[in-house]
């Protein structure tokens, strides 16, 4: 690497710094959030059922859970929510969004979620299990005295009928323009700890990318679709560079999602799997999750999550 060089990725380097580590702060301050949202919740459930067991809890749940849900939003300035499929206050239903995280935490042994879209915005969710604790009130049967206190206060209540470890819903943590800053890549996300996809990052994100501790990148993308050589980038940021050009739609097949998951299995620490938009990726890892033995309706939502879109037809035609 030469002197120019070294001085070019210095600046990429420094500029980009703060934005990467606001990045990381967002997960980290989404998880304390949440934690103490959890903590102020359980408390007030813990007491109430001490003081004047399930009936008198229901009361105080209903008046106190959406009034801590708000204030904590205030507090943090982001929108806080726990949402689920089978809400008992429909204030609690998921959005579109929301819906999808659902689908993914359902067919995933994935615990949270950290997504960024639109303008500047974002979204942490993580799962909430249903434990023996909560059937009681969400169980399959309730007590009589239970079942006529939900029928008083949430005549529309869908939230019973949960088993033990049953995904009972998400705490949802949005954050809007401005209240942090992100890489910027188009459709990034974090699948697990190894794993980020997302659309074509710019030099300057490679180099955001390097700092946030990728170590290898797989590009979906033909040479004649880039405008810059990666490649080069890559190695001189010391990240290695793999190549598995994918044309389109006829490129989409189990043969290839078999390439991509051994390119990722036999990596070393963190990996970025990009295409344009990760609409190829989330192809791909659709095709890759059926074989590994998902079901049709859990590979399309797999595929979702990682920016599938208007492959899903090609796809769901392959699914098996
Ligand atoms: C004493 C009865 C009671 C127990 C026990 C209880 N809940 Fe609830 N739960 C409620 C009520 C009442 C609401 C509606 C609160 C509101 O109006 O916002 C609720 C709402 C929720 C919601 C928000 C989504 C929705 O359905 O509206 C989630 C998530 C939830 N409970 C999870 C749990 C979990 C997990 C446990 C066990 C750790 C648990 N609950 C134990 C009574 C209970």
């Amino acid at each position: 690497m030469n002197k120019k060089q070294l001085i070019s990725i210095a600046i990429i380097g420094t500029v980009f710094t703060a934005a990467v580590h606001a990045d990381t702060m967002v997960i980290s301050k989404s998880e304390a959030i949440v934690n103490e949202f959890q903590g102020e919740l359980k408390s007030k459930l813990v007491q109430a059922m001490k003081s004047g067991g399930p009936v008198n809890a229901i009361e105080v749940c209903k008046s106190e859970a959406p009034v801590i849900t708000q204030l904590m939003s205030k507090k943090y300035n982001v929108e806080l929510q726990r949402v689920s499929k089978k809400h008992r206050n429909p204030i609690n239903k998921p959005d579109a969004m929301q819906t999808t995280i659902l689908d993914y935490m359902e067919s995933q042994p994935a615990n949270s979620y950290y997504q960024e879209f639109g303008d500047n915005q974002a979204i942490y969710a993580k799962k909430i299990t249903t434990a023996k604790v909560c059937l009681a009130c969400h169980g399959d049967v309730v007590d009589a005295s239970v079942a006529s206190a939900l029928e008083k206060h949430y005549p529309a209540d869908l939230a019973t009928g949960y088993k033990e470890g049953d995904l009972r819903g998400i705490f949802s943590v949005k954050w809007s323009a401005n209240q942090h800053k992100n890489i910027g890549v188009k459709n990034l996300r974090k699948v697990d700890q190894n794993l980020w996809v997302g659309g074509q990052p710019s030099i300057a994100q490679i180099a955001e990318l390097k700092e946030a501790g990728i170590t290898r990148i797989i590009n979906l993308r033909s040479d004649k679709e880039m405008k810059f050589d990666e490649a080069k980038v890559a190695d001189q940021l010391g990240i290695e560079y793999v190549s598995l050009p994918i044309a389109g739609a006829k490129d989409i097949n189990f043969e290839n999602s078999r390439k991509v998951r051994k390119l990722l299995d036999e990596a070393n620490g963190k990996v970025l799997l990009h295409c344009a938009s990760s609409n190829r990726v989330g192809a791909l890892l659709a095709l890759s999750a059926n074989e590994k033995g998902a079901s049709k309706s859990a590979s399309l939502a797999i595929g979702k999550a990682s920016g599938l879109s208007s492959l899903e037809k090609v796809v769901t035609t392959l699914l098996k």
